[in-house]
């Protein structure tokens, strides 16, 4: 198995967590370690929606859930949940998703979900004090790996599923709906997953930054300020398949230039607009090395901080690489994926996480970040208040087997995430 182990520690934190958070930070690592081995791909992590290893994984966890004192359920999305069961009061969600990229490290998402475990193991037994239910959940896809729409789990939980998911096929041609089916789902139940809005009270979620900024401040958690506007499209030039010998240039209509221009002008126009925009895909065809590619389809993952912004960079590329295949002989063909818009966290639950983190870490004022990165706090929050708590990852990788955290920021994760519920249910510097 690649990957990195969390070091035991780095530069030493600023705020001592407490005794009980290092056992709680070396029990987290090692799930995460043990879930990066529910994989699809053994050597590598690769575990996506109503797979076998989505299955596996919410055995697993299941099991940690229950050690922890909670009631566990698997939702009508394949959400699995472990409750804290306290009867007649509203709930408040704590927890992150199970799923993966394809060669994925080990901490984006699980590491959420172990740490809300730790939170809710050390509050159960003070369920009756609190003035809501904990609910502990590893949403089942937020990735989109497999079927191309993302933020699944959590917009089955916001009660904001769209039915035409059922219809996206996988790699394997596999619809939603049949998965569903072979997960052991009903999807004309898919509703029953939604919780109400009224008896929702907020949404806590601790993630790894995915970036450098908590690393550069030399700051082991920040509190999210919002989270980007992100817009996804599958693309394809087209041109004509020809002979590579053979075809004299100016007779050449070759889908390959076009895309490689678009690749380059895609960089150009979001750097300059202070937007971020990544082609993670790019395929030729037919592929042959002595044809000249009659067909290239590229991915565009698009994201800014606001929407404005988002949607002025895609029309601005549009344009461009709408002109360039025109210049080109070219024709160019656009399905867009995935739309979602910028996700503010909210007040409350933000300056729970910011007075946590004030008095775990230390902080005075805790570094407040955008996220560039999507979470499901942006689903949640057409549900219910939300609030982020962004644990430093080395070198901001991610997406990446090479992803790591440090046990001593994880130890005051475990503590903050505690504190924050303890702020909410204003039983602040009770823990
Ligand atoms: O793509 C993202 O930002 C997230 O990791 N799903
Ligand atoms: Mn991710
Ligand atoms: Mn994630």
């Amino acid at each position: 198995m690649t990957g990195t182990h969390a070091p035991a520690a780095g530069p030493a934190s600023t705020g001592p967590a407490s005794a009980d958070a290092h056992d709680a930070a070396r029990r987290a690592l090692a799930r995460c370690d043990e879930l990066a081995t529910v994989t699809a791909v053994p050597g590598r992590t690769d575990r996506f929606y109503l797979t076998p290893e989505h299955a596996r994984a919410n055995t697993l966890v299941a099991g940690w859930m229950r050690e922890a004192g909670l009631r566990t359920a698997q939702d009508a999305a394949g959400n699995v949940w472990g409750r804290t069961g306290t009867p007649d009061v509203p709930l408040l969600v704590l927890g992150s998703h199970l799923d993966t990229v394809p060669d994925a490290g080990r901490y984006d998402g699980p590491l959420g979900v172990v740490v809300a475990v730790e939170v809710a193991r050390r509050l159960a037994p003070r369920a009756a004090e609190l003035p809501f239910e904990i609910g502990v959940v590893g949403f089942g896809d937020e990735e989109g790996a497999r079927f191309g729409a993302t933020l699944l789990g959590s917009r089955a939980v916001a009660g904001t599923w769209d039915p035409a998911w059922f219809d996206l096929p996988d790699a394997a041609g596999t619809t939603m709906r049949e998965a569903f089916v072979a997960f052991g789902l009903d999807p004309a139940a898919v509703g029953d997953a939604a919780l109400d809005p009224g008896t929702t009270v907020g949404y806590l979620e601790a993630h790894i930054e995915q970036g450098v900024r908590l690393e550069d401040a030399d700051r082991p958690l920040g509190v999210v300020s919002s989270i980007a506007a992100a817009r996804r499209f599958e693309m394809a030039v087209l041109g004509e398949a020809r002979h590579a010998g053979g075809t004299p240039y100016d007779r050449r209509r070759d889908a390959a230039l076009g895309a490689s221009h678009a690749v380059l002008e895609i960089e150009r126009i979001a750097r300059a607009a202070g937007a971020i925009a990544t082609v993670g895909r790019l395929q030729a065809y037919p592929g042959g090395v002595n044809v000249i590619p009659g067909r290239v389809e590229l991915s565009l993952d698009l994201r800014a901080e606001t929407d404005a912004l988002r949607d002025h960079v895609w029309d601005l590329i549009h344009d461009v690489l709408l002109a360039r295949c025109v210049r080109l002989g070219l024709r160019l063909v656009v399905e867009e994926t995935h739309r979602a818009p910028a996700v503010p966290c909210a007040p409350g639950p933000s300056a729970a996480v910011a007075r946590a983190v004030t008095s775990v870490a230390g902080d005075v004022a805790p570094l407040t970040l955008f996220s560039p990165a999507g979470h499901d706090a942006m689903s949640m929050a057409a549900l219910t208040d939300v609030g982020m708590l962004f644990v430093r990852c080395g070198d901001g990788v991610s997406h990446h087997p090479d992803e790591s955290v440090r046990e001593d920021d994880v130890a005051l994760a475990v503590d903050a995430l505690e504190q924050a519920v303890l702020e909410l249910a204003g039983l602040a510097g009770t823990a």
